[in-house]
């Protein structure tokens, strides 16, 4: 093994300890994926899907990107939650922010470098849009966190007005779809209290 040998030794480990725990842990994986929530949260790797739920492989069907954006002009994301909604039937989608997240963070300073200024786009309009509530708060750290929470709550109402979702909801299919965010400091998650079941 010429690279990152000690990543597949890692592996090697883990698949071992998965087989003894559960002898029959991966042919059930193969034959079947039924997780019941799709995860749509920041590329981070602090805030790792799995983990922090405390979800086995098989249970969370995960899209992340940069900041944890839903844009309705992203493929894939789109073909992630079609796939999720449609196929797997998921009926819980989870978009999860985290505190001191660097995406929502350039949106309050300089401009980035292309492309990661264009994917960003949505974030700058929304700090524009909340820019009075934002000016209220006392310092950056709290414009920072705020923000972050604003952006998951703007991503569970682009979600709720996607094809997908709003087909899924019109032919009575159980779709909830909730706003949390992650913090690092702690480890805990936050409900934002912002979960839809249906159109309003
Ligand atoms: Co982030």
């Amino acid at each position: 093994m010429k690279f990152l040998p000690q990543l597949f030794a890692h592996n090697r480990e883990w698949a071992a300890q998965q087989k003894k725990s559960d002898p029959q842990f991966f042919e059930r994986l193969c034959a079947i994926q039924r997780p019941e929530y799709l995860w749509i949260g920041c590329a981070d790797s602090r805030v790792p899907a799995n983990t922090i739920v405390g979800l086995a492989p098989g249970e969370v069907f995960v899209h992340r990107n940069v900041a944890n954006i839903v844009r309705p002009d992203d493929p894939n994301c789109l073909s992630v939650l079609q796939y999720a909604v449609d196929v797997l039937g998921i009926s819980h989608v989870i978009v999860c922010g985290h505190y001191g997240c660097g995406g929502v963070q350039n949106a309050l300073g300089p401009a980035a470098q292309q492309p990661l200024e264009g994917w960003l786009t949505p974030l700058r309009s929304l700090s524009r849009m909340h820019a009075l509530e934002l000016a209220e708060l006392s310092d950056d750290t709290d414009r920072w966190n705020r923000l972050c929470e604003l952006n998951v709550i703007e991503q569970v109402r682009v979600l709720s007005g996607l094809p997908t979702v709003t087909d899924a909801w019109r032919r009575g299919q159980r779709l909830v779809i909730h706003g949390w965010v992650y913090a690092l400091n702690d480890g805990l998650l936050h409900d934002l209290n912002v979960s839809r079941d249906g159109p309003e």
